[in-house]
C-alpha cells in the first residue's frame, strides 16, 4: 500500500491550524485573544466589514465549543459594552446562545453574516429583497366564501410585552442608570433613591407578584377561549 506521507502531513497541518482546539490551560487566553481584537474593532468602528470578520470568529470559536465563546463575551463584554459586569452577564445568557446557533447555522461571508449585522444594530446595509417562487399546497380558490358569523361572542385575551423579571427584587434601587432596574446589584447603594415597591415600578420590568397576580384576575373578567402573546 502506497501512503502519501506528504499529503497527510499537510492534511494535518491544515486541519490543525483550523480546527485544533487548544490544550485546556491555554484556552482561555487563546479565545480571549482571538476575539477580544475582533471584538473591539466592531465595537470601534460600528463598520459592517468589523462585524461579519467578529462574526467569523464567533463561528469558528463557537464549532470548537459554544460555552467558550459565552465565557470570552461576559469577560469581554463590560468593557467593550460599558455595562455593568452584571448587565453583560444578562445580555450574553439572553442573546448569546440564540446568536451562536444563528452564526452556526449561517453562511457568514456569503450574505448571511450581513443580514446578521444588520439586525444586530444596522451596522450593515439591509440586504436586498431577493425574489422567489412560493409554493402553496393549494392553489387560491377561485371565489372565496367568507364563514357566515355565528353570533357567538368569545372573548381572547391578548398579552403584550409583559417583561416579566424573575430577579426583580422589591427595595432596591429603582433608578439605577443601566438598561435594567430594580434588581440587586453588587455595586447597588444601599439606602436607594427611590425604592421598587413589592408591585413594581414605572421604570423597571414587571414583578413575578404583579404577573400572577394579573393571571388570576383575567377570569373574573372574561372568560377566555384563547390568548394571543406578543412582544417580548
Ligand atoms: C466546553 O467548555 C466548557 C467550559 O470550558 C467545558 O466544561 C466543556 O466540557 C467543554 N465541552 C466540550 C465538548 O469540550
Ligand atoms: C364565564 O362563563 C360562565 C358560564 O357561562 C359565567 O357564569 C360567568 O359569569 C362568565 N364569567 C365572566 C367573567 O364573564
Amino acid at each position: 500500500m502506497k501512503i502519501n506521507t506528504q499529503s497527510i502531513i499537510l492534511s494535518l497541518v491544515a486541519a490543525s491550524t483550523v480546527i485544533a482546539a487548544p490544550a485546556p490551560i491555554q484556552k482561555r487566553n487563546w479565545v480571549v485573544d482571538k476575539l477580544k481584537p475582533l471584538f473591539s474593532e466592531a465595537v470601534k468602528t460600528l463598520s459592517c466589514t468589523a462585524c461579519v470578520a467578529a462574526l467569523i470568529g464567533v463561528k469558528e470559536v463557537s464549532l470548537l465549543n459554544k460555552n467558550w465563546v459565552l465565557s470570552a463575551g461576559r469577560e469581554l463584554c463590560p468593557a467593550l459594552a460599558k455595562q455593568a459586569p452584571e448587565v453583560c452577564d444578562g445580555m450574553v445568557e439572553l442573546y448569546g446562545n440564540a446568536l451562536i446557533e444563528s452564526v452556526i447555522k449561517a453562511d457568514i461571508s456569503s450574505g448571511d453574516g450581513k443580514l446578521i449585522c444588520h439586525s444586530l444594530g444596522s451596522l450593515c446595509p439591509a440586504p436586498a429583497v431577493t425574489s422567489g417562487t412560493l409554493t402553496f399546497p393549494k392553489p387560491k380558490p377561485a371565489k372565496p366564501v367568507a364563514p357566515t358569523a355565528s353570533g357567538q361572542l368569545i372573548d381572547v385575551l391578548h398579552l403584550s410585552d409583559w417583561h416579566v423579571d424573575e430577579l426583580y427584587a422589591p427595595g432596591s434601587e429603582a433608578v439605577c442608570g443601566k438598561p435594567t432596574c430594580c434588581r440587586k446589584f453588587t455595586d447597588s447603594p444601599t439606602t436607594p433613591q427611590r425604592a421598587a415597591s413589592s408591585w413594581g415600578d414605572y421604570g423597571c420590568d414587571t414583578p413575578v407578584k404583579l404577573t400572577q397576580d394579573l393571571l388570576k384576575y383575567i377570569p373574573k373578567v372574561a372568560n377566555v377561549s384563547f390568548a394571543v402573546m406578543t412582544g417580548d
